[in-house]
């Protein structure tokens, strides 16, 4: 196994802290192809070493983009059940894998801004008719609880004033332009998970993350910390495709997870930031820290470029920042993450070193 994957598994079994709610459980994950869905699938597929031993693991996808080789490795553990769907036109009624599960986490929807502008109205539909087909078919009880993946981008491109955000912030969005399809279906995906929590008490969780980065994400994925990743194991010079001024915070997936388990396991309605509160980084910033880790590791001496992206909507409505409060997480779930950037972006490019991923 990947060592930094060894280590991330421990980290996260620590830091979630309570993995034997699972035991004998049955857990649906829609989307699970994806960068997170690596690092779910590698933790409860790791459940068992520990001890604890869901009943069955059903991972759905339509692999829209592609069906990475890890997942037929994944699939030969005996609890697990792998299925190609489409969440948003398949009928959940119809296949009998959707009965008797207790948690859903549903995150089926491309999460890169450069694909999901590709595929705005699939992109729209898994956020709304997929989410929507899930909350029927379990709205009469049974369901432990469901997990929706929102977004940070639910608040768009914040007034100054209101970062760093917390979760009451409404968000200055625009429902019309290039992002929309992705911003405002995670805003109505939330507001259908507060009317069917309140109309029918479903225990929902809804995490909002913000810039996660690590194992899982494909260095094609066209997210900043991918594309840096790949320029500097390449030995390449990192492009920029803005000015690199813009603003985030960059959370390492191990700790984001543990955030969204605990969502997972609040057991009620509820909806959090999931992300890391400092160091809030400049892209360009950001792009140094590639830049010295990877000095480190492998001698890497390439430089920052600016160039402007042939593509003309590459920035229109790019949020300045995205910076979270996570008070509520760390108060409500005990959420706390712990690992900074600089030790995230060395766990990831060790971990694509040792996978021999350029
Ligand atoms: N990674 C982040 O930093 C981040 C930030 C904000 C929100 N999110 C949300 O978290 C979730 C997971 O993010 P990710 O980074 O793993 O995304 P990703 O784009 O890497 O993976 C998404 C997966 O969903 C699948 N999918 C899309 N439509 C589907 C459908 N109709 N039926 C079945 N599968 C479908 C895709 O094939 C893909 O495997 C998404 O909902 C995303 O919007 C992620």
């Amino acid at each position: 196994m990947n060592s930094i994957l060894k280590k991330d598994l421990q980290y996260m079994l620590d830091s979630f802290g309570k993995a034997e709610v699972f035991s004998d459980k049955t857990i649906l994950i829609t989307g699970f192809g994806g960068f997170l869905g690596y690092y779910f699938t590698q933790f409860f597929l790791h459940l068992p070493s520990v001890g604890v031993k869901p009943k069955k693991l059903i991972l759905l996808d339509n692999f829209m983009l592609g069906r990475p080789a890890w997942v037929d490795e994944a699939g030969e553990a005996d609890f697990i059940q792998i299925e190609q769907f489409d969440i948003a036109h398949g009928r959940p009624e119809e296949h009998e894998y959707f009965r008797d599960v207790d948690y859903v986490i549903h995150m089926a929807s491309i999460a890169s801004p450069v694909y999901y502008r590709k595929f705005p109205i699939e992109t729209i539909e898994a956020n709304i008719l997929g989410l929507k087909g899930l909350l029927d078919y379990y709205k009469d009880g049974g369901l432990s609880a469901l997990l929706f993946f929102s977004s940070s981008e639910i608040y768009g491109d914040p007034d100054p004033s209101a970062v760093p955000l917390d979760e009451e912030y409404n968000g200055n969005v625009s429902c019309i332009g290039p992002r929309s399809c992705y911003d405002e279906s995670k805003r109505f995906g939330e507001t259908l998970c507060y009317y069917y929590a309140e109309k029918y008490g479903m225990p929902i969780g809804v995490a909002r993350p913000f810039n996660n980065f690590g194992p899982g994400m494909s260095v094609d994925d066209k997210r900043v910390p991918a594309d840096f990743a790949k320029a500097v194991l390449n030995g390449q010079n990192i492009t920029i495709l803005s000015d690199g001024l813009p603003k985030r915070t960059f959370c390492y997936v191990a700790d984001a997870i543990c955030g969204y388990l605990k969502v997972l396991t609040h057991g009620r309605y509820g909806y959090f930031n999931i992300g890391i509160e400092s160091p809030e980084l400049s892209v360009r910033e950001f792009a140094a820290v590639y830049q010295s880790v990877a000095k480190e590791l492998t001698g890497y001496d390439g430089q920052i470029r600016y160039q402007t992206s042939s593509d003309k909507d590459y920035l229109t409505n790019n949020p300045n920042r995205r910076c979270p409060k996570i008070e509520k997480a760390r108060s409500l779930l005990g959420y706390s993450p712990g690992i900074d950037v600089e030790e995230g972006v060395r766990r990831f490019l060790l971990y694509l070193i040792e996978e021999g991923i350029r």
